[in-house]
């Protein structure tokens, strides 16, 4: 970008020699039809893209060229008309609404690429693809490639406040969104709408899911100038509308986090109660008011009955037929609404919460409503098992809840690349239609069904607070998109994009895939703890400072063992699972180690399959963990004058924190573990000695 924020990914530097030719060859010259606003967001980013790759001015056709070798032909198949014999339209209106075909053809002697997509939205996305493939050197002569994404909907959750623009577990500065001066507008929205569109998003929810906080700074009561919950008011709604036409031009639907107990804070209502015909006859209007403003707007989401939110429960509801009354709203004007599964029970374990509360509702859901269910019973552990809820609700349309933002896995500070966390979630086998039944696809091409991610950018100049996670925001758009995608191959675009082809870029990639087993190690032991992090109120220290003494429910230490028990003797949460998994979890012998002390509360000297004690591997795995860290950031320094000094310095200064970080971790919980058990670490390292 042009100004004083990083550019990411996004950088088009001029391409390698060997194959600058033949791109200027093919893509100097571009036929561009004139349809929609996502043709306009097309135009720039040739202008921008191939300027930079090129190294000189593309040429904007609005005919095909007929004087040159090579050109780039993109439109619908309408718009293509001119040279309509290259592609069959009946076979790129088959595909998916967000899904593109890029192939190679000959016209009229020319070489020419044609980029064509049933709807515009698809212009956008094969437009990053293709300009994603130069950026990766790879040969574009002889393209045949027809994409369609595997989930329809594909959205960032941003849990940003506008009050002081702070942003709920953001680590990269204050809000993106300058909400004091919108509906003014500002170029980073839109430089940040092509981040998004150029891995695929398609939607974005533009505020926090706690749409008031009672009790936190600013939020004082309902009156308070900027909680949440007002964007849903007429006089801010033009704000909404200002960001959803710069996101738009990006083919990226607006959503709004919106308050269950609205009818009462936004109007003079004195109930919220679902069934009541004037709180329905609130949200329809509501939602008429909106569509008005913006006819393409996404839908709401709702966090209802969980830390503080009223929902449902509040009028003996349940959760249907508190989501119900505000579908039904939106489901004329064609939106969504996403109703998020995080909700208490009156269970000990929260564990088994969701599916307690879920799981007997499949089925009573409108057709519009998506459940939206995080990744793990817990809460955004480094490592937790998958919801049991994916495998439970055949009947309703899912979403699978994301963390892109580091809450637990080091925030801003600690490299975590947490994209083959979310390849485990995706490629689990839920049994939920026989053997071979992974999460990914019951997600997959089903409309209404897809991923959200906790947002992770702010207004720093880096946007994500440590420049190598943005490896995360680009894996999670990538991912969503494409879940067969690898771990190693996303974390391959995303560095030889920012950083260039290299030994460097070798290097960096070795850090990014090893550096989620290091935070699940000096975070946790590695067989299956969590949540063991300080609680307090500091912002910064809150669920990242060690505090396993804080924490009994989670861990269950006693002075005989660790661990929780959720087998039937327990909380009953394997119980939740489907055959095979439910029986595998159930016994220590077939747990998988790296969950067992979730499902089971073990002896401190119980051995594990090759004989070591539980203690010892605890010990063993937080002193690996400190160690990779330590080697992570010997490969970094090792890149010193191979990289660019300002992000070479960035990062080495993150990494030295890291570090510190990972053996306050350690010593903290070696030392925890060794006054409950009194079992020293036989390697006689500190603490534990
Ligand atoms: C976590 C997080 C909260 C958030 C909540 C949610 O508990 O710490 O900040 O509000 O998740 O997902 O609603």
């Amino acid at each position: 970008f042009d100004s004083e924020y990083d550019d990411c990914w996004l950088r088009y530097d001029r391409a390698e020699s060997d194959r600058l030719d033949t791109y200027r060859r093919l893509c100097t010259h571009a036929y561009v039809s004139d349809a929609g606003p996502e043709l306009v967001a097309v135009r720039e980013e040739l202008r921008r893209g191939l300027g930079g790759l090129l190294d000189r001015e593309p040429h904007l056709w609005h005919h095909p060229p007929r004087s040159v070798e090579g050109f780039l032909a993109i439109g619908g198949p309408e718009e293509l008309r001119p040279i309509s014999e290259t592609v069959d339209p009946e076979e790129v209106r088959a595909l998916d609404d967000d899904g593109f075909l890029i192939r190679s053809v000959e016209w009229e002697g020319s070489d020419c690429t044609v980029l064509t997509a049933p709807a515009d939205a698809g212009l956008v996305y094969g437009t990053f693809h293709l300009l994603r493939l130069m950026s990766l050197g790879e040969p574009i002569d002889d393209l045949d490639i027809v994409s369609e994404p595997a989930n329809a909907e594909r959205i960032v959750d941003h849990w940003d406040n506008p009050f002081r623009r702070k942003v709920e577990r953001g680590y990269a500065g204050p809000s993106i969104f300058d909400w004091e001066r919108l509906p003014d507008l500002n170029e980073r929205y839109a430089d940040y709408a092509r981040l998004l569109a150029s891995v695929g998003i398609n939607g974005i929810s533009v505020n926090n899911v706690n749409t008031r906080i009672p009790g936190r700074e600013g939020a004082n009561d309902a009156t308070s100038e900027w909680e949440g919950w007002q964007l849903i008011e007429s006089r801010n709604l033009e704000k909404i509308a200002a960001l959803a036409g710069v996101f738009r031009r990006y083919g990226i639907e607006l959503y709004l986090s919106v308050n269950f107990a609205s009818p009462v804070l936004a109007s003079d209502l004195d109930t919220a109660d679902p069934v009541e015909p004037e709180v329905a006859a609130w949200w329809e209007r509501k939602a008429t008011e909106v569509y008005d403003l913006i006819p393409d707007f996404g839908g709401f989401v709702v966090k209802a009955d969980s830390e503080g939110q009223l929902g449902p429960y509040d009028y003996d509801r349940d959760h249907a037929e508190g989501a119900n009354v505000i579908a039904e709203a939106l489901a004329p004007h064609g939106g969504r609404l996403w109703w998020r599964a995080f909700v208490y029970s009156e269970h000990d374990d929260r564990a088994v919460q969701a599916y307690e509360t879920f799981e007997p509702l499949d089925g009573e859901f409108a057709d519009n409503v998506t459940v939206q269910i995080k990744n793990g019973p817990i809460d955004f552990q480094p490592r937790e098992p998958v919801s049991t809820l994916f495998g439970a609700m055949p009947d309703t349309d899912l979403g699978c809840e994301l963390q892109i933002t580091g809450e637990y896995t080091g925030q801003g500070v600690h490299a975590c690349y947490l994209v083959p966390q979310w390849k485990e979630v995706l490629d689990f086998d839920t049994h939920a239609d026989g053997p071979d039944t992974p999460v990914k696809e019951l997600l997959a091409d089903r409309e209404g069904q897809g991923i959200a991610g906790v947002g992770i950018v702010g207004d720093d100049p880096n946007w994500f607070g440590h420049y190598l996670l943005g490896s995360n925001l680009y894996g999670f758009g990538r991912l969503a998109w494409d879940p067969d995608l690898g771990s190693e191959e996303i974390a391959d675009e995303w560095t030889r994009q920012t950083f260039g082809a290299g030994d460097a870029g070798e290097t960096i990639l070795e850090i990014l895939m090893e550096s989620w087993q290091a935070s699940i190690d000096y975070h946790t032991g590695g067989i299956g703890l969590m949540h063991m992090m300080y609680n307090g109120e500091a912002a910064l220290e809150n669920h990242y400072d060690p505090a396993p003494e804080e924490w009994p429910e989670y861990h269950g230490a006693t002075e005989e063992g660790i661990g929780y028990d959720r087998t039937a003797a327990g909380s009953g949460y394997a119980g939740q699972y489907r055959e095979p998994i439910a029986a595998r979890y159930e016994d220590p012998e077939t747990c998988p180690e790296e969950l067992l002390l979730f499902f089971h509360h073990l002896p401190w000297d119980h051995e594990l399959e090759d004989g070591t004690t539980v203690v010892q591997r605890l010990y063993d795995n937080c002193f690996a963990g400190v160690e990779a860290v330590e080697e992570l950031r010997d490969r970094w320094q090792g890149l010193e004058g191979e990289i660019d000094e300002r992000r070479y310095r960035h990062v080495a200064e993150r990494f030295d924190e890291h570090v510190l970080q990972a053996k306050r971790w350690r010593d903290t919980l070696c030392a925890f573990f060794y006054e409950h058990s009194g079992i020293k670490d036989e390697h006689g390292r500190p603490p534990a000695v």
